[in-house]
């Protein structure tokens, strides 16, 4: 059967870096088939020239078996190809329904734009996705998942032939993930070719026909499902054996570092109250929208609450003031790094250092040589693929543009380290890597607080697992009783475990 599309010898290089070496990929009609590879092994590359962002060094598109030449994103729309790319690319001042329908609006009379058949059609597709958002309201200050389903809404809402899915579920909880599923198998079964991307395995057996593994931007392998194992694949992936979790240090937690006493944000979360000794790795554990990210960024000081006091080491936190918060010690690595973390036109070297600059220069200090160590150190340690430390970081894959946040916070050495999805859209090989971290820096005496939706991840590596449900806090389990069950049943509120 000839692919729909098909990619052969693509080259793809950007100055020094070779992106792709050589990509092969062939796409069936009615075949659900994943790429999988490393951070930095050429994914989302290969999805760009795809979708007619970027053209082809060496190589070429096939469509039907007929060379192609994307000059554009709109082309390879036109030839019935929907992306769906792994950072959200809303424009934040137009509505919701607006950058669903960016640039082919439904039009009456004299060219107007129909703005009820819009908000109709809009809520039409969400209907499809399960999803309950205000078509007209601006995108600005949506959540990632909600950005991330918009994303999926505006490409279901082309007829796809195509649908190319870079991560769309990174940002999901596993209900939103089911219901995509449900609506890429439609889609599958009416003829369609999908393409997805994702770290997370389980997804790739749960929903493909076909896997294919790229490294170091080349084709590497590509089997039918059936011929695979999950070990195989990572195998193939990394070109040698490891395990997605780092077995847990065991420490004897100290002196608690972090107290947090009655908070209170209306309409967020309510009389929360918790503390994190040094030494021990406590997980805010529940589901996507319960309050965990924003009771973190309300104890760093981004958000303002309404009641209740934060202690650091025994120190009242002044309430909005992250500068002081870093100076207590304290660190936040935020779930949305793209907006919050990252400031995507400077370099590597100049992001992984900027908290510390922030810190360091309001009491006057700056140590230029030794941040530059310390970054570049961090950087090493969590494997970030890059060609120069000087790069700007928009150059770098989306994996490794985690790792820099990472790295970022880890070199303020913080007493109190709050990380909200540690591992998010980071490959298995780094992501034992990164437990490794969290483990030895609470065996250093830093107490860990980290907001996780990966449930292995905080059965894991937790000490203890703090469940919130609609904003309030409904168990602490202790690591021995923590289990899959204990942690959704208190997730979904239907037994408030004592506390
Ligand atoms: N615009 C660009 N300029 C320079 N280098 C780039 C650019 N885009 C990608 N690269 C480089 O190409 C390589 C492949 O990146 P790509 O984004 O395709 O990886 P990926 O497989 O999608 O990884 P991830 O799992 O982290 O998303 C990386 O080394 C990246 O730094
Ligand atoms: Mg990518």
């Amino acid at each position: 059967m000839l692919p729909v599309l098909a990619l052969e010898g693509v080259d793809k290089s950007f100055g020094a870096v070779a992106a792709l070496r050589d990509a092969r990929l062939e796409l069936h009609a009615g075949e659900a088939h994943a790429l999988v590879g490393e951070n930095g092994a050429g994914k989302s590359t290969l999805v760009k020239i795809l979708a007619g962002v970027h053209g082809p060094d060496a190589g070429r598109l096939l469509l039907d078996g007929q060379p192609v030449a994307f000059g554009s994103p709109a082309d390879a729309r036109a030839a019935g190809i929907a992306v769906i790319y792994q950072e959200p690319t809303l424009f934040p001042d137009l509505s919701v329904a607006e950058n669903i329908f960016m640039g082919r609006q439904p039009l009456k009379g004299l060219r107007r734009i129909d703005a009820s058949a819009m908000r109709e059609r809009t809520n039409e597709l969400f209907g499809r996705l399960g999803v309950q958002i205000d078509p007209d309201r601006p995108a600005r200050g949506l959540s990632i998942a909600d950005q991330q389903l918009v994303e999926i809404a505006k490409a279901l809402s082309f007829d796809a032939r195509v649908l190319v899915m870079d991560e769309p579920t990174a940002a999901l909880s596993g209900v939103e993930v089911e219901r995509l599923f449900a609506v890429a198998r439609a889609l599958r079964d009416d003829g369609a070719a999908i393409l997805f991307i994702s770290h997370r395995f389980d997804e790739v057996f749960a929903l493909c026909q076909r896997v294919t593994v790229m490294r170091d931007g080349r084709w590497i392998a590509t089997d039918e499902i059936g011929n695979l194992t999950v070990d195989g694949v990572v195998r193939t992936m990394v070109g040698r054996d490891i395990s997605a979790l780092f077995p847990k240090l065991e420490t004897e937690p100290g002196e608690v570092r972090l107290t947090v006493d009655g908070l209170t944000r209306h309409g967020y979360f309510d009389d929360v109250s918790f503390t994190v000794r040094g030494g021990e790795i406590v997980a805010l554990a529940g589901l996507v929208g319960a309050g965990r990210s924003e009771v973190a960024r309300a104890i760093f000081g981004i958000d303002r609450y309404d009641a209740g006091q934060v202690h650091v080491d025994g120190r009242r936190l002044r309430p909005g003031d992250p500068p002081a918060a870093i100076a207590a010690g304290l660190a936040l690595v935020p779930e949305d790094r793209r907006q919050q973390g990252l400031v995507m036109e400077l370099s590597i070297e100049r992001n992984a250092t900027l908290p510390r600059r922030w810190a360091l220069s309001r009491l006057g200090l700056l140590f230029g040589g030794s941040e530059r160590r310390s970054a570049a150190d961090w950087a090493k340690r969590l494997q970030v693929k890059a060609a120069r430390n000087t790069d700007p970081v928009s150059t770098l894959s989306g994996g490794n543009q985690q790792k820099v946040v990472l790295a970022k916070w880890l070199s303020t050495e913080p007493r109190v380290l709050m990380i909200d999805e540690p591992t998010r859209g980071i490959d298995v090989g780094t992501k034992s890597e990164v437990h490794r971290l969290l483990s030895q820096l609470a065996s250093e005496g830093v107490a860990v607080l980290m907001v996780s939706s990966e449930l292995p991840e905080v059965l894991g590596m937790a000490d203890r697992v703090l469940v919130m449900h609609e904003g309030r806090l409904v168990a602490d389990i202790p690591r021995d009783q923590a289990d899959e069950e204990s942690v959704m049943f208190a997730a979904t509120g239907q037994r408030e475990a004592a506390a």
